[in-house]
């Protein structure tokens, strides 16, 4: 670990506060009245953020102080003060404690000599590397009341504390479970949650990192790594939600989706043909699902090869596109980064001549394999490489294909990890795999969502399975390969919540799990979840039972249907919620401890979740169970179903049977609605829903096209709905486009009434 000794002198310059110890120097960078960034140059690269683009400084004033122990540096709503050995303390603005250096040294994990590990090795034990020492290791002290948050999609449960990460994307088929340290995704934010104290850090560094929760003692947690520089953000707030807010302006908020992101998406790996797809579209209307999208997976391509389509399996793609459009459904194909090594095919070729692919230390195209056999990697971190990534989807837009999965881009590889000398770029900087493998997904998503703004005008639709902080401003993300098992249901919403605090709102599990077998019950339990999930897609690994919702039985397909129903229902109260996401970088799917932070039972609540603020989903995600004990938080709550008025500040036990997922609306909540549709593209009957629940509400209310950017010059509506006694008034506070609504339907208390759509003015509901 990095010594710097005592403390010496410091200077101000601008927002930067250099201040030198005896071995080494440390920058306090003021980015605004709550973000700190506290760096130290440790390697001799000082690369420019993957995460963070853009200038975030705002101008705070603050005034330095010193006495012979510290340097102070006092801003309006908080002071950080630096000691010897570059010890940072951060308190706030009565001089309250905050976030503290600790100042012990760490106590030696224990430590296994070779014979025993031989031993572990040698019954299968998987053995874990000695962590101890890393030149970078930051240890906060531990008070005892916190609880973590965050870290992306890191398995186990909601609160981290007491469990170990490792940040090194990683594509691991086995079923993922608590012991886990790192998965797909390297997002190194988390947040502290302590009784009467909130605030982030976030660790800008994308070599291998780790994260220790306080599991190796209780007087400290620690994060660090061995390469790269010290280089972390502390996000201070009063709440979670302006944490999580802070967190979203230093990375980026997720811009908002086209509509039809949030409709249903079915698929599944091994869909071979046209006809197979005709087939699932023709099935989902038979059945009346509603359905937006339908995914191709590998199949589609012509011997895996990216940027191909087999044209013996699928002759026409533009027809196929065409004709589903005609049922509202439309296709996103599957694309990998590997590329075939194959003379005389172009993707290949051109890469070769413009060298394009990552080289190995000798200066020659590395190859591994994949899918397609061996395999090369495009540089992604080459913006020459992302412009020709991007524009090789032409062909793809073309015949009217709508989005594009970004998968195995960890990258994943069939002969062995890549060896951390492989060279790849970061832009002009020569640079290895070491520092660029948490940013590969990331870069490649980046292409494809740049080629597709620039091929289509539509706001991209880009999946990524692999994902480093920031990722959220170009691809939505799913969450691996799961499994059908019971276990991975009940992950499913702590891991969802995690990723939304930690900046990723457009998230979802494969519904139904994607590895073994589903059950009846797995799947009309899941689908409940999932319907809530902000992208809602089935999917399922070849070999593994069918998981199409027809695919089992009348009372399946009647569960699952009543659910896709609820979602499409639900519409505009999601779409209102990504407005939200854009404008603040608050998540749709919450856990409820962001809510309610203050509130002791919500800090290890791992079975409900929020939708937003007006609703609390708390599903059944045990096999055989028919009630669910449910926590209410402060103020009353209205039963979805019943309608029955539930005082928080309890557990109770809701019954609830195979087709019912319990639903409660927080009183004073406006739910708007639209009625059923079976696609968001099917002809919109001008119809606005709301739903009022007795209280004091206020909702405001977001529209326009649904699908490009000229929402961003204006075209859009807001509108604000305000509930006081009983009287409902409704304000329009932008006006940029259409008229969309001719009717308006407002429920109340068990009763409806359907009025001409106005834009001004005040109904008294009875
Ligand atoms: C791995 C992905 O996680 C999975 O979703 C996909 O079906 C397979 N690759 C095949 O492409």
């Amino acid at each position: 670990m990095k010594k710097y000794g005592r403390l010496k002198e410091h200077k101000k310059d601008g927002n930067i506060i250099y201040i030198s110890f005896e071995k080494g120097e440390l920058e306090i960078q003021i980015i605004t009245e709550q973000i700190i960034r506290v760096f130290s140059r440790l390697s001799e690269e000082r690369p420019v953020s993957k995460a963070i683009e853009g200038d975030k400084v705002r101008k705070v004033a603050f005034a330095i102080g010193e006495d012979e122990k510290s340097v102070q540096i006092h801003l309006p709503k908080l002071t950080v003060q630096v000691f010897d050995e570059a010890k940072v303390d951060i308190y706030d603005k009565d001089g309250k404690p905050v976030c503290i250096d600790y100042r012990g040294e760490r106590v030696s994990s224990q430590s296994l000599d070779q014979k025993m590990l031989e031993l572990l090795e040698r019954e299968g034990h998987s053995t874990q590397e000695n962590a101890d020492g890393h030149v970078i290791q930051v240890l906060k002290k531990l008070d005892g009341d916190e609880c973590f948050y965050g870290l992306g999609d890191k398995t186990g449960f909601l609160n981290k504390r007491g469990y170990e990460y490792m940040n090194w994307n990683t594509d691991d088929p086995d079923p993922h479970v608590d012991s886990f340290r790192a998965l797909y995704k390297s997002i190194p934010f988390f947040i502290t949650l302590k009784k009467d104290t909130v605030f982030g850090l976030f660790f800008d560094n994308t070599f291998r990192t780790y994260f220790d929760m306080g599991k190796e003692s209780d007087d400290y947690y620690w994060f660090g790594g061995d390469q790269g520089n010290l280089d972390y953000y502390f996000i201070g707030g009063d709440s979670m939600k302006d944490v999580v807010k802070g967190y979203a302006y230093l990375t980026g908020t997720a811009p908002l989706p086209q509509m039809w992101m949030l409709g249903y998406h079915q698929s599944r790996w091994g869909y071979q043909c046209e006809a197979d797809i005709r087939k699932i579209a023709e099935s989902m209307r038979e059945h009346h699902l509603p359905c937006d999208v339908i995914h191709m997976d590998i199949d589609y391509m012509e011997k895996y090869k990216v940027f191909t389509v087999d044209e013996t399996r699928f002759p026409d793609m533009k027809k196929l596109t065409e004709d589903l459009s005609d049922i509202g459904i439309r296709l996103v194909t599957i694309m990998d980064p590997g590329v075939k090594v194959e003379k005389g095919y172009e993707v290949y070729d051109t890469g070769v001549e413009k060298g394009y692919f990552a080289l190995d230390e000798d200066g020659q195209i590395y190859e591994n394999a994949v899918w397609p056999g061996d395999a090369v990697y495009p540089d992604f971190g080459k913006d020459e490489v992302r412009d020709w990534w991007g524009e090789n989807h032409r062909m793809l837009m073309e015949s009217g294909i709508s989005g594009i999965w970004n998968d195995m881009n960890e990258p994943a590889s069939f002969k062995g990890e890549l060896p951390e000398n492989v060279v790849f770029y970061d832009g002009g900087r020569k640079s290895t795999h070491a520092e660029m493998h948490n940013v590969y997904g990331h870069n490649m998503a980046r292409a494809t969502y740049q080629g597709l703004k620039k091929l289509t005008g539509k706001r991209p639709f880009v999946i990524t399975r692999a994902c480093y902080s920031g990722s959220q401003k170009y691809a939505i993300a799913w969450t691996g390969d799961n499994h059908s098992i019971w276990a991975h249901l009940q992950m499913a919403i702590p891991q969802l919540c995690n990723l939304g605090l930690s900046g990723i709102p457009y998230v979802g599990t494969d519904i139904g799990g994607f590895g073994s077998d589903v059950t009846k019950e797995l799947m009309c339990r899941w689908i409940e979840v999932g319907c809530f999930s902000p992208f809602c897609r089935n999917h399922s690994a070849m070999g593994t039972r069918r998981q199409e919702p027809w695919t089992f039985d009348q009372e399946v397909l009647d569960i699952y249907r009543k659910y896709l129903k609820l979602r499409y229902e639900l519409l505009p109260y999601l779409y209102d919620l990504c407005h939200v996401e854009e404008q603040e970088g608050l998540p749709l799917m919450r856990p409820l401890v962001m809510n309610y932070e203050k509130d002791e039972e919500t800090k290890n609540l791992n079975g409900q979740f929020m939708v937003g603020d007006h609703i609390m989903v708390a599903p059944v995600t045990e096999q055989g169970m028919r009630q669910k004990l449910i926590y209410f938080p402060e103020g009353e709550w209205y039963d979805y179903w019943t309608g029955e008025k539930i005082q928080g500040g309890q557990y109770k036990i809701r019954h609830a049977e195979l087709d019912e997922c319990p639903i409660f609306v927080k009183a004073g909540g406006i739910i708007p609605k639209y009625p059923p549709r079976l696609s968001t593209s099917e002809e919109k009957d001008k119809v606005l829903i709301l739903e009022v629940y007795p209280g004091k509400a206020e909702y405001v209310h977001y529209q326009d096209n649904g699908e490009d950017f000229h929402y961003q010059e204006g075209e859009y509506n807001l509108y604000r709905f305000s509930l006081d006694g009983n009287e409902l008034s409704m304000e329009l506070i932008h006006q940029g486009y259409e008229k969309m609504y001719e009717t308006l339907v407002i429920r109340y208390q068990g009763e409806e009434r359907v009025v001409k759509f106005e834009h001004d003015y005040m109904i008294t509901l009875e």
